[in-house]
């Protein structure tokens, strides 16, 4: 079976955080790998990042999609790591080119880009990935299995937040990369915390109850003087089957890492999932708690999440694991499209959870600077 070949677009330079986290998580099975890649803005630095990888470098994402249309490059689909502000060119000119792409999130800075990107995705059948990290825990996809087959009844009350400290001073006056471009409104939209981290909260009490958002209440704060876009995100959901749902992301909780989790509470049972803990998941059913614990062959894990599990119970499986099957999603995509045996990919997040994600962000900011009024979303 021949490797997938990738390309990556942005990731690249000593101070560069997710693009590397992909590379490794791409490179964990065996059966894809990084062959190219526009790994910056400046031509010469993005050459040179390649060279480093041992990669086929292009001074431009343009250049690499142009590349492959000439026949000049292999390239079976592509990942974009940059800042908020360079998702919507590279992903849509893939898209149009045909590539596959496992794209960031947020998906882009406006829904007006979301909504243009999701429906080029649809109309050309593209497979599109959004990579939120944490929907490819299995644990995750069993809390949502078993919502979906009804463990625990209809759901009532969700809480899903994304808790950090790392923003709870003002590291972007220091010249701090991720920082500087995540609160400076050009290169990340109109929502810091809420687009970063916000969604993550989003995508949990979403993906895994199966709801939609009908309308918010959403208070944003920012804490650090001198911040122009919120660092603290707070928001109150009504859900499309009444359901109150409380969604909340903060950076300023001093001393808190990535606390990403959820609780959902239904009519005959409760589920809690913590991404610190992510080998566990607790499922309170009325006196007793039961506790299922990640490993290969577990007989309760259905085979649509059993297959993507690597090591038998007792050794660890984490984040690395949890992205790499968002990029086995995209290879089973991809093969089982060519005809090729792969196991069925998941349902994880695509096009038009991206889209709901913005629109999502857009009605807590509007709602917040309306003191709190209910937004349509
Ligand atoms: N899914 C997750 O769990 C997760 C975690 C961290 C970051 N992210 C996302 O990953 C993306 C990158 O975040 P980061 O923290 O790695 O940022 P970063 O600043 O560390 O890296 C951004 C990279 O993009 C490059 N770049 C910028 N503009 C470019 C362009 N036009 N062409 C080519 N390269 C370009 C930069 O040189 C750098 O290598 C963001 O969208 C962020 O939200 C996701």
């Amino acid at each position: 079976m021949a490797k997938l070949k990738v390309g990556m677009i942005g990731g690249g330079g000593p101070g560069a955080f997710f693009g590397r986290v992909h590379l490794r998580a791409l490179s964990l099975d065996g059966t894809r790998e990084l062959v190219a890649g526009a790994l910056r803005t400046d031509p010469k630095a993005a050459l040179a990042s390649a060279a480093e990888w041992g990669i086929r470098g292009f001074g431009d994402w343009r250049e690499m999609i142009e590349a492959r249309a000439r026949g000049r490059l292999e390239l079976d689909y592509a990942v974009i790591t940059t800042p908020n502000n360079a998702h919507f060119a590279p992903a849509m000119a893939c898209v149009e080119a045909g590539i596959p792409v496992l794209c960031e999130k947020p998906m882009t800075m406006t829904v007006d880009e979301a909504e243009r990107l999701a429906a080029r995705v649809k109309e050309k059948d593209v497979p599109f990935v959004l990579a939120h990290t944490y929907t490819g825990h299995p644990m995750m996809m069993l809390a949502r299995e078993m919502v979906r087959r009804g463990d625990v009844g209809r759901i009532r009350k969700i809480e899903a937040w994304y808790t950090q400290g790392w923003l709870a001073t003002a590291l972007e006056k220091d010249g701090q990369q991720q920082a500087a471009w995540r609160t400076d409104r050009a290169r990340t939209g109109i929502s810091n915390c809420g687009g970063d981290i916000g969604t993550h909260a989003f995508v949990a009490a979403t993906w895994v109850s199966g709801l939609k958002v009908r309308r918010v209440s959403a208070r944003l704060n920012s804490f650090v003087q001198g911040r122009d876009l919120d660092d603290d995100f707070n928001v109150t959901a009504e859900m499309d089957n009444g359901a109150t749902a409380l969604i909340t992301a903060t950076q300023i909780a001093i001393g808190y890492k990535n606390d990403n989790g959820f609780r959902i509470f239904g009519a005959k049972g409760s589920l809690e999932w913590r991404q610190e803990r992510a080998e566990s998941l607790l499922v309170r059913a009325g006196e007793c708690d039961r506790t299922y614990w990640i490993g290969g062959g577990a007989p309760f894990f259905p085979e649509s999440v059993g297959s993507y599990l690597r090591v038998p119970a007792g050794h660890h499986e984490d984040f690395l694991e949890a992205l790499a099957n968002l990029h086995c999603t995209m290879e089973r995509t991809i093969r089982r499209r060519r005809g090729e045996e792969a196991p069925a990919p998941y349902d994880h997040p695509g096009a038009e959870t991206g889209v709901a994600g913005m629109r999502f962000v857009a009605a807590a900011v509007a709602s917040s600077g309306a003191q709190g009024a209910w937004r349509d979303v």
